[in-house]
């Protein structure tokens, strides 16, 4: 019988990559042989050593008649990096444990076919659940081609993102907030409107060491982001992106000159097409998109049904007031019969916040293709 505590070795040993290997999974690997870990390792980051590899690369005896955990199945096409199936057999690993099938169409099956060919015993599905966790991301752009994409917003216990005034500095703790920072570490791109960068001149980067960057990307249809804001005078250091829908030449000029990039995605109500942007965030290895509001972009995000998932931070406060913004704007569905339907994912606590996860249920969607 394969043994739980390899395999959550491997899956601790992939989660060390978030961040890095967009828009590459998360895998981890351990070689196990006699009952002791002989070599592990993860993939990295994107355009390295797979984790198969890794692992065969820490070893320091030979791993003839071993066992492979790995989360993911190996894959067994020419890419950044040679087929892992190859090394699995060239190195004599008698049997492979397998947590995750990889739906990637160039490898879907054909990893595990190429290893029971070679005569390697092959266990798939093992803890599937838990190494499944590990690439929401991943699965859904491999198979869509779409950025993942996650609303968050932090909210008061009366379901308020600011005060009438517009201020929202800070809704949330410290904790709750450095766990925003965590994220943006983990996404690609990190998204706000233009109602948002005006009110709030936030710098959108991931504030934790040795963070990855995340693409910053501001939906602005008139290109009002002042070239003073902070997203701009830092537009050489991370990278930022402007998407508008009618805007003047000259000032597209003006943000390309200093380091923010510009395009155009105009829909038919004459502002940003979020759907279209998505599309091209995917066609450009965006993996995934963190949207931080404010409610107009989440409600349009909704509608465009590019929605995946939902953080939502709830403080123990109560901001009141009919004016005061809320995570999703506009008129709203008619009844809760209409209403997005998610599913709760998790629920943690962060002293006395607590961060609601979602996912979205497609199924229900008033979905993109109608
Ligand atoms: N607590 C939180 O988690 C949180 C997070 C974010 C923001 N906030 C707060 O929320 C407030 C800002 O929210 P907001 O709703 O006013 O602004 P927003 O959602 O950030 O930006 C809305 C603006 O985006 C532009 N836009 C471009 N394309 C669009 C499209 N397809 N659909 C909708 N809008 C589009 C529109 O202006 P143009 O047409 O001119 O482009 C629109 O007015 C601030 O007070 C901020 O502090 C709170």
């Amino acid at each position: 019988m394969p043994n739980r505590s390899y395999m959550q070795r491997a899956i601790d040993l992939a989660i060390l990559g978030k961040g890095f290997t967009a828009p590459n999974p998360l895998v981890g690997a351990v070689i196990v042989k006699n009952d002791v870990i002989i070599g592990e390792g993860w993939h990295k980051m994107i355009g390295g050593l797979h984790a198969e590899r890794e692992a065969i690369a820490s070893l320091n005896e030979s791993c003839e008649g071993a066992d492979l955990y790995v989360t993911l199945e190996p894959c067994c096409h020419f890419g950044k990096q040679p087929p892992c199936t190859q090394a699995i057999i060239d190195n004599r690993i008698k049997r492979v444990i397998i947590g995750s099938r990889d739906p990637n169409p160039l490898v879907a099956g054909n990893g595990v076919r190429m290893l029971r060919n070679a005569g390697v015993e092959v266990i798939e599905d093992f803890m599937r659940e838990e190494c499944d966790a590990l690439n929401p991301i991943f699965f859904h752009y491999i198979t869509t081609g779409m950025p993942y994409t996650a609303l968050k917003f932090a909210e008061t216990a009366d379901g308020k993102i600011a005060a009438f005034t517009g201020k929202s500095k800070w809704i949330t703790n410290e904790e709750s907030r450095r766990h925003v920072h965590a994220l943006r570490g983990e996404y690609s791109a990190v998204l706000a409107g233009i109602g948002t960068v005006l009110a709030d001149d936030p710098l959108l980067n991931c504030r934790l060491e040795n963070a990855h960057q995340p693409l910053r990307i501001v939906v602005d249809s008139h290109l009002k982001l002042p070239l003073t804001s902070k997203l701009c005078k830092t537009a050489n250091e991370y990278r930022t992106l402007a998407v508008y829908a009618d805007a003047d030449e000259s000032k597209v000029r003006a943000l390309e000159n200093i380091g923010v990039s510009a395009v155009r995605f105009c829909g038919e109500d004459g502002r940003v097409d979020l759907l279209a942007l998505a599309k091209y965030l995917g066609d450009n290895s965006i993996s995934s998109v963190l949207i931080e509001g404010g409610g107009e972009i989440n409600e349009a995000a909704l509608k465009s049904g590019i929605v995946n998932h939902v953080y939502a931070y709830i403080a123990p406060k109560l901001l009141g007031g009919s004016a005061a913004k809320t995570p999703v704007e506009g008129q709203g569905f008619a009844s809760p019969n209409e209403a997005v339907k998610m599913t709760l994912k998790k629920t943690t606590v962060f002293g006395d916040d607590v961060l609601l996860e979602y996912d979205v249920r497609s199924d229900l969607y008033v979905h993109r293709d109608n």
